[in-house]
């Protein structure tokens, strides 16, 4: 039997937009549509990843970590489904309009710009691109897609309706990115492109920051080492304990320098996908701290990013396994007893903190496991040997020799 290449016949709502009044979307343009939209939400994954590390008010990072994670599970689930659709090869190129529109919004003066580009401009395009979609489709026909919209569509109104709160700023670059969209027939692409002639790049060149960049609310220093938080009373000791929570910013930095670096291409989209959970999860470990030490009455101050720093220079492998499988694995012992800590103290609200932490932490280190195993594949070495060249890298970085990974607090 002759075999049969998907159809390249023109569906209904090719013929211009993404009409509202259209009675369905065929295969054909759904599996474009669905990789063009995994082409923008990969993207901004990307590029919230790159602005965690200079955004200067960490209750923009905080938030940056939550939309990191969600723009993961929406590419998670299109991908899903483009693996279940006729021609829906999830890796075919995107069209090179639509990628450098993606590619050049990060590149914005500050973060005030950024987020007036990607967030009102980039994402507000794209939501109204779903919104269209969802209305173009049919119910029965297309009831995978509206699905699959029906819960992307809430989320990219929360990141809209946050960022009107953030910027209200209509700069040069937001404009630059309008006009990309439309030079790329909008996100759809399904609209007639709007011939502009060349559109310059952006003057500023985004660079990914190897410190964490904050604004004059929290200065650099150290934090109290475990030894002496032990012989601290239970008040300061608690306090101590939520700085050293909200300084877990050094690990969501870690994972932002590797959802940043990873090569797309080179890297399964499931080491994407666990790390941008992770990402997650320490952002929201650092946000446990900024809560706790509100509602104690005080408010974060101190961040210590050395480790962070540190880690720079290192390749992906080694930074992966430095975080998962040299910190998190030091770090654990001392899990159990805090949330027992805190529950014989019935203080049962940073009991609750500490048990999500530690739970987090048990899969952090399965991810590190599973992802240095996978990259160690017909390599000479093992995690243990991946390791030593940490610590021998770390021992210069310090100027002094590592017997074993640990850390000052
Ligand atoms: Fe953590
Ligand atoms: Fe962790």
């Amino acid at each position: 039997m002759k075999k049969t290449k998907p159809s390249g016949k023109i569906g209904p709502i090719q013929r211009s937009s993404l009409d509202r009044g259209s009675h369905g979307i065929d295969i054909r343009t759904t599996t474009g549509l669905l990789r063009r939209y995994v082409c923008v939400e990969r993207g901004l994954m990307r590029m919230l990843a790159g602005w965690f590390l200079v955004a200067p008010a960490y209750e923009t990072k905080h938030t940056f970590g939550y939309h990191v994670w969600d723009h993961a599970e929406h590419v998670d689930w299109m991908r899903k489904r483009l693996g279940e659709m006729r021609g829906g090869q999830v890796n075919a190129s995107v069209e090179p309009a639509l990628s450098r529109c993606v590619d050049e919004t990060i590149h914005a003066k500050d973060a005030s710009d950024f987020i007036s580009a990607a967030y009102l401009e980039l994402q507000a395009s794209l939501l109204e691109c779903y919104r269209d979609h969802l209305a173009a489709a049919d119910p029965c026909a297309n009831a995978m897609e509206s699905r699959l919209l029906q819960r992307m569509i809430p989320d990219l109104e929360r990141h809209v309706e946050w960022a009107q709160k953030q910027t209200a700023s209509s700069n040069d670059h937001r404009a630059m990115i309008r006009r990309l969209i439309a030079a790329a027939g909008g996100i759809s692409g399904l609209e007639t492109p709007v011939k502009s002639g060349d559109i310059p790049a952006s003057p500023h060149r985004f660079q990914r920051s190897g410190t964490i960049l904050f604004d004059s609310r929290i200065r650099r220093a150290e934090l109290m080492s475990y030894e002496a938080r032990k012989s601290a009373s239970p008040e300061t000791a608690r306090l101590e304990d939520f700085k050293v929570f909200f300084n877990e910013m050094y690990a969501a930095a870690l994972l932002a320098s590797v959802i940043y670096d990873a090569d797309p291409s080179e890297l399964a989209w499931e080491f994407h996908h666990d790390f941008a959970h992770q990402f997650w999860d320490e952002v929201r470990h650092s946000e446990f701290g900024a809560i706790r030490l509100k509602e104690l009455g005080s408010a974060p101050e101190v961040c210590n990013p050395v480790l962070f720093e540190r880690s720079q220079g290192l390749p992906i492998l080694h930074r992966i396994c430095y975080l998962t499988l040299g910190l998190e694995v030091y770090f654990m012992s001392r899990k159990e007893p805090r949330t027992r800590g805190f529950a014989e103290k019935g203080d049962f609200r940073s009991q609750l903190f500490a048990d999500q932490d530690w739970s987090d932490e048990i899969t952090h280190v399965r991810y590190g496991k599973r992802w240095v195993d996978h990259l160690l594949e017909n390599d000479f070495r093992t995690a243990e040997d991946i390791l030593a060249e940490v610590r021998e890298h770390m021992g210069a970085a310090a100027g002094q020799k590592q017997d074993k990974i640990a850390a000052p607090f």
